[in-house]
């Protein structure tokens, strides 16, 4: 690899682990399994040391993942946009450093050992609890706050819902100190986890994928009452050690204990690697019989005086490093598969398997992911083989165990036609997967359409799958548009529906013509056009006649937007059927702009392009909606087009020169806020505004 392919490298693995960490932490919906990102990870990591000049502060090896909704700058206590306030941590809640590899926790011993120079310590090894980190704060023997981890230096205030928790105390007894933290993690045990799927697919909902993201999602509710009912637990680990006066962790979690608060019992004090890989052997064969989920084994240098010489990066401890399980397999017989459509045409083949339990959970089905992988595999029916749980709800087939081949097993044939409505299957040379072309009349795609528009994070439509299957087959709905004009009388005498679940329907039908544009983009279902290009896109454009006006050039000036995307969105808009359908749904009162609901404040900034860079008294993403808000636009390149910089603290070089080259006006924050009206509003008063 040369230079330049590395650095074109650096900054795809810096996009992907963004990515992916904000789906991980924030969405609780990761795309991909902790193997595969920790991988990523590994491989930026290596590259930064091998390529000192292209390593940077913000890089994702230097930064705790976030659970914050946006990245907070400053020093003031906004409120989170999920309700939630945000406090700073009296000490930064760090990540550990994770390995997959024995060879490395060696590594990791012989260096403590050697740092350490002949002092007597030990380790304690635990359990990696796989949940979402929390930090409790006990007053006068009070618990008085819960933090989430956030961004490691904010938190969300969690305390309400901590309360409801039912192992966490609200009182502790017996010799506790007057003030201190302790640091843990929230888990839902397999039974909870079950239980709350099974009523989430009774009540449409979508599942969760696993218990980390239903435990993590679960401590964030509003309603601290619904928390009580989700039967969460928590396990401490971790009382930093500025906050005590213990010699040693272990001394720390045992007198914790005896004050009340819940600590695992799984702990072992051990002394050298034989002991360590003892310990880790045993819990990678016992933990299938625990509970609750774990993804590993952590290792802490026991005395604390020890891990004040190690000392802290700025990630993590040195002091303290995980050991991860390889994703759990399972063997089992492929029995048949099925072809399944998606909403865009795509054919998955999904394995029907012999039931088979796996990490808690019983797996009947898994994705054989496309035809390639099918060929590479050389899998056929009857075969014995290996399942794992990656990030998705759906479990993969990662391999074929041959030994158990019986003679005359039949290699299955990918169909050449769509399994719903018969249509020729293509394939593009750029694409693994074969596609049904006939969008506009195979009911598969239809459906998937439909079940995506109503989806919860789109337009929050109470019509799950059997509801839209009840509508598509009653040929009340085929477009998004037909469901505005289902009528009460209609909906009232579908099979099972009673009076009351139409008006809940019609009602979420109401409130969805208030959702944000954003949304709406993303409900359309443009190919390759998530959640996130979505947001980019309504943001830079502000409305739906301007994205219908933008030309390629334009598209490919919004952030993170390449090539494939932009021709995606460009022939979207530009085909005659959606063209019809963007109209019946303006006719519906969705929003089709962003500066619907009065959010506009003046059009100070109309017709301007500014791009910013540097930081700010708002984080950037507020600084964007304030400036939309004024009616302009925000580009992430200067060019001549652009009508400013607005220069923060610590712009980038690279913009400034191209701005002194290009003759751009470089424009400093008060400058900006002078050029709206009121001085662009008080602090408190753009931070209601954006957040909300
Ligand atoms: S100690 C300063 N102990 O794993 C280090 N963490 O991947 C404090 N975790 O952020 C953490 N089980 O949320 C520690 N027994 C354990 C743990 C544990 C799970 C989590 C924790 C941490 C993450 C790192």
């Amino acid at each position: 690899m040369d230079r330049i392919e590395a650095r074109n490298r650096i900054e795809e693995l810096r996009r992907l682990l963004e990515e992916n960490s904000r789906r991980y932490y924030v969405d609780n919906a990761p795309t991909i399994s902790d193997f595969e990102f920790d991988t990523l990870m590994h491989e930026l990591e290596s590259l930064e040391a091998a390529y000192p000049e292209f390593d940077s502060p913000d890089s994702p090896t230097h930064k705790v993942g976030s659970d914050l909704d946006a990245p907070l700058e400053g020093n003031a206590e906004p409120l989170a946009r999920t309700g939630f306030v945000q406090r700073r941590h009296r000490y930064p809640m760090l990540s550990l450093g994770n390995t997959y590899s024995i060879s490395e926790i060696e590594e990791f011993t012989s260096r403590a050992e050697r740092t350490l120079d002949g002092a007597r310590f030990s380790y304690s090894c635990e359990l990696k609890f796989d949940g979402t980190a929390i930090c409790l704060t006990y007053r006068g023997g009070r618990l008085v706050q819960a933090l989430t981890r956030g961004d490691g230096v904010w938190g969300d205030d969690v305390t309400e819902n901590a309360l409801r928790i039912s192992n966490i105390p609200r009182q502790l007894h017996g010799d506790y100190p007057e003030e201190f933290e302790i640091r843990g993690e929230v888990l839902m045990p397999y039974e909870a986890f079950d239980a709350l799927n099974r009523e989430r697919e009774d009540n449409e909902d979508p599942p969760f994928a696993n218990p980390r993201n239903a435990a993590s999602g679960s401590l964030k509710l509003v309603d601290p009452e619904e928390v009580a009912h989700r039967g969460l637990i928590c396990t401490l680990y971790h009382i930093p050690a500025e906050s005590v006066t213990f010699a040693s962790h272990w001394e720390a979690l045992d007198a914790a204990a005896r004050w009340g608060l819940p600590v695992s019992d799984k702990r072992r004090l051990c002394h050298d690697i034989g002991e360590i890989r003892e310990y880790i052997d045993y819990w990678d064969r016992q933990r299938k019989f625990l509970p609750f989920a774990t993804d590993g084994i952590v290792i802490k240098i026991n005395e604390l005086d020890c891990q004040r010489t190690l000392g802290y990066t700025a990630k993590f401890p040195r002091w303290a490093v995980a050991f991860k399980f390889k994703a759990e397999q399972a063997c089992t017989r492929l029995v048949s598969i099925d072809y399944q459509v998606g909403r865009t045409g795509a054919v998955t083949p999904v394995a029907n398997l012999e039931p088979v339990q796996l990490s808690g959970t019983v797996v009947r089905r898994a994705t054989l992911n496309n035809a390639d992988i099918m060929e590479q595999m050389d899998i056929r029916t009857g075969d014995y083989v290996f399942v794992e749980k990656g990030g998705e709800i759906i479990p993969k087939i990662t391999g074929v165990d041959l030994s158990k081949r019986e003679a005359g097993a039949v290699r299955p044939e990918f169909p050449r036609n769509c399994p719903d409505c018969g249509t020729p299957l293509v394939k593009s040379p750029d694409e693994a997967r074969w596609f049904c072309p006939n969008q506009d009349g195979c009911p598969m795609q239809i459906k998937g359409r439909l079940l995506h528009f109503t989806s919860r994070r789109a337009m929050d439509i109470l019509a799950g799958e059997v509801t839209v299957e009840q509508l598509y087959e009653l040929g009340l709905a085929r477009r998004p548009s037909d469901l505005y004009k289902l009528s009460k009388w209609q909906l009232s005498s579908l099979e099972g529906w009673k009076d009351r679940a139409a008006q809940r329907f019609l009602d979420s039908l109401a409130e969805s013509r208030k959702v944000p544009f954003e949304r709406v983009l993303f409900a359309m279902g443009i190919r390759y056009v998530g959640e996130t290009t979505a947001k980019a896109v309504a943001r830079h454009f502000g409305n739906i006649d301007a994205l219908a006006a933008a030309s390629k050039e334009d598209l490919l000036q919004v952030d993170d937007i390449g090539e494939v995307i932009a021709s995606s969105i460009l022939d979207f808009m530009h085909d005659p059927v959606q063209q019809e359908e963007i109209a019946r749904l303006r006719e519906a009162g969705l929003q089709f702009s962003t500066d619907g609901g009065g959010a506009a404040l003046s059009s100070a900034l109309e017709g301007k392009t500014i791009v910013i860079s540097g930081n700010f008294s708002i984080s950037r993403d507020a600084m964007k909606e304030l400036i939309a808000a004024h009616g302009g636009k925000t580009s992430s390149s200067v060019s001549g087009k652009t009508a400013f910089l607005l220069a923060g603290t610590k712009p980038g070089p690279e913009k400034l020169s191209k701005c002194e080259k290009l003759g751009v006006p470089v424009v400093s924050e008060e400058e900006f806020r002078k050029m709206l009206p009121e001085g662009g509003g008080a602090r408190e008063g753009v931070t209601e505004l954006t957040l909300f």
